[in-house]
């Protein structure tokens, strides 16, 4: 455990890899966030855990995980980093040592609190790249506001991953 914040006494932060039980925590916190196969979110958070420059953090209080955050280097290979890649050009300076933070969240009740704003300085602060990057839904304005003011910057205002998907913003910031 690393980091009590807001009220010492109710949250901490703790670290998470591949053979974490936080990672199994991380899954239940994506799936009452982001709804769906719990089968499919353990392979996807588990394959994440694996590519470098990993970092998982969760959010705790009195040992319950209530919010969630992990990214790693992004890297051509990646699919993400592939698509976006296809959009600002291989070598966009946003792309070079950058590492990204695939998802941040916090269970419903326990937000606006400044969990996700610790478990986004604990992330951004222990890993090794001098940019970092993310994308998030153009209609998720809340989380673009939360971003916004957390010194991040648009690299694209409108870019679909997938033909007929939703519209996404990337967006970049320096690490520190
Ligand atoms: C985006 C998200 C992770 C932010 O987590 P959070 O814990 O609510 O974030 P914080 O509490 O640090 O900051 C959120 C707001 O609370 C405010 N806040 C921070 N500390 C606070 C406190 N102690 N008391 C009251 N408000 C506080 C912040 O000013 C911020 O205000 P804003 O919404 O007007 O910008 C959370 O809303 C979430 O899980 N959303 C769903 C998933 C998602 O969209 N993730 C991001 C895309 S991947």
């Amino acid at each position: 455990m690393e980091n009590a914040f807001q009220d010492p006494s109710a949250i901490t932060l703790a670290s998470f890899t591949a053979p974490s039980p936080y990672l199994e925590d991380a899954v239940q916190v994506y799936l009452a966030t982001w709804p769906g196969d719990l089968e499919k979110v353990r392979a996807f958070v588990a394959r994440y855990a694996t590519y470098p420059d990993f970092r998982g953090q969760v959010a705790l209080v009195q040992n319950r995980v209530i919010g969630m955050g992990f990214g790693h280097r992004s890297q051509a290979g990646n699919w993400w980093h592939d698509r976006v890649a296809t959009r600002l050009g291989g070598e966009h300076p946003a792309l070079q040592d950058a590492w990204v933070l695939v998802e941040l969240a916090v269970l419903h009740e326990y937000r606006s609190r400044g969990v996700g704003h610790a478990l986004h300085q604990t992330l951004l602060r222990n890993q090794p790249c001098p940019r970092t990057l993310l994308s998030t839904e153009v209609s998720n304005t809340g989380a673009r506001r939360f971003y916004e003011r957390l010194g991040w910057d648009y690299v694209l205002t409108n870019f679909q991953f997938s033909e007929g998907d939703q519209p996404f913003v990337v967006m970049s910031r320096p690490a520190s």
